[in-house]
């Protein structure tokens, strides 16, 4: 059952980043989101999870670290989880300037030797149940087994919070105003059912429409591709997902406001056919 009152939002590492300058923050974006957010608060929770962008996928593709669980270097850990600490410290400051109360929960506080503990997920919103602060969380490297790590993508926590949270919203946002049938056209999807995900997958052009946002020289967990498939679940689970630009933050508002926006809803069905 959704909760009517939740919205889960993804700031997409090429969003709060300049993508091709590394262990640069781009705080005109931050700033526009935060205060976006601010509104959506009025009426809704808002959890955040943050990408890594030009910090934490600068330093993993120099230590060659992946998503898959490896015995990684040392210092390749260290250095990609202090880059995602900054990152975070920065967002966390504009955030509290620009009067939101965040409150950084690190991944490792809700996933353990890998796996998410649904426990300490549904707890996240006790947090934010009596009071006004916003839950945020980051893509990171984190342990696993042994002495395995990996890199947690952002766009896998979105999923993982989602599905056991159920928002009645999950927007992405990234550098590009959604997904594209076809990029050369340039033709925005504005709404795809699950259906017609998995040909979405194939058939399509899910880059960005510079060609490689999500694909930037940072990124190391999979793009626009990965982001699409983190969506299945959450659409089955039965929260549309919605992909923005987040240069735009605005367009969350058109969408609770029930208005046109320009963006791409993923959802199970047209409302009718429910
Ligand atoms: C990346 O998180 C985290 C690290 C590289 C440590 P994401 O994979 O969610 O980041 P973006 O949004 O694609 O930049």
């Amino acid at each position: 059952m959704t909760r009517p009152d939740l919205i889960i939002m993804k700031m997409g590492g090429s969003v709060v980043t300049v993508k091709d300058s590394p262990l640069t923050a781009n705080l005109t974006a931050i700033d526009g989101i935060s205060k976006i957010v601010l509104e959506l608060r009025k009426k809704y929770k808002v959890i955040i999870v943050h990408g890594g962008g030009s910090f934490g996928h600068y330093w993993s593709v120099k230590y060659d670290m992946h998503t898959k669980p490896l015995p990684y270097s040392d210092e390749g850990i260290s250095i990609v989880h202090e880059s995602m600490l900054q990152l975070n410290h920065i967002i966390i400051k504009k955030f509290i300037e620009n009067r939101l109360k965040p409150y950084t929960l690190q991944p490792s506080t809700f996933v353990y030797r890998g796996l998410p503990d649904s426990d300490k997920i549904e707890s996240i919103l006790d947090i934010t149940t009596k009071n006004d602060i916003v839950p945020v969380t980051f893509g990171d490297v984190i342990h696993t087994t042994e002495n395995n790590f990996s890199i947690l993508s952002g766009d896998t926590i979105m999923s993982l919070l989602a599905t056991n949270l159920h928002p009645k919203y999950c927007m992405f946002l990234t550098n590009v105003d959604g997904l594209f049938g076809d990029i050369n056209k340039r033709n925005l999807l504005h709404e795809v059912q699950l259906d017609n995900l998995d040909s979405l997958i194939t058939k399509t052009d899910t880059r960005s429409s510079d060609g490689d946002t999500d694909n930037s020289p940072f990124d190391v967990t999979g793009g626009m591709k990965r982001k699409v498939s983190e969506s299945i679940p959450i659409v089955k689970s039965g929260t549309p997902v919605y992909f923005l630009n987040g240069f735009e933050p605005q367009r969350m508002l058109d969408i609770i406001e029930g208005k046109d926006y320009v963006g791409t809803c993923f959802k199970l069905k047209p409302i009718s056919q429910i």
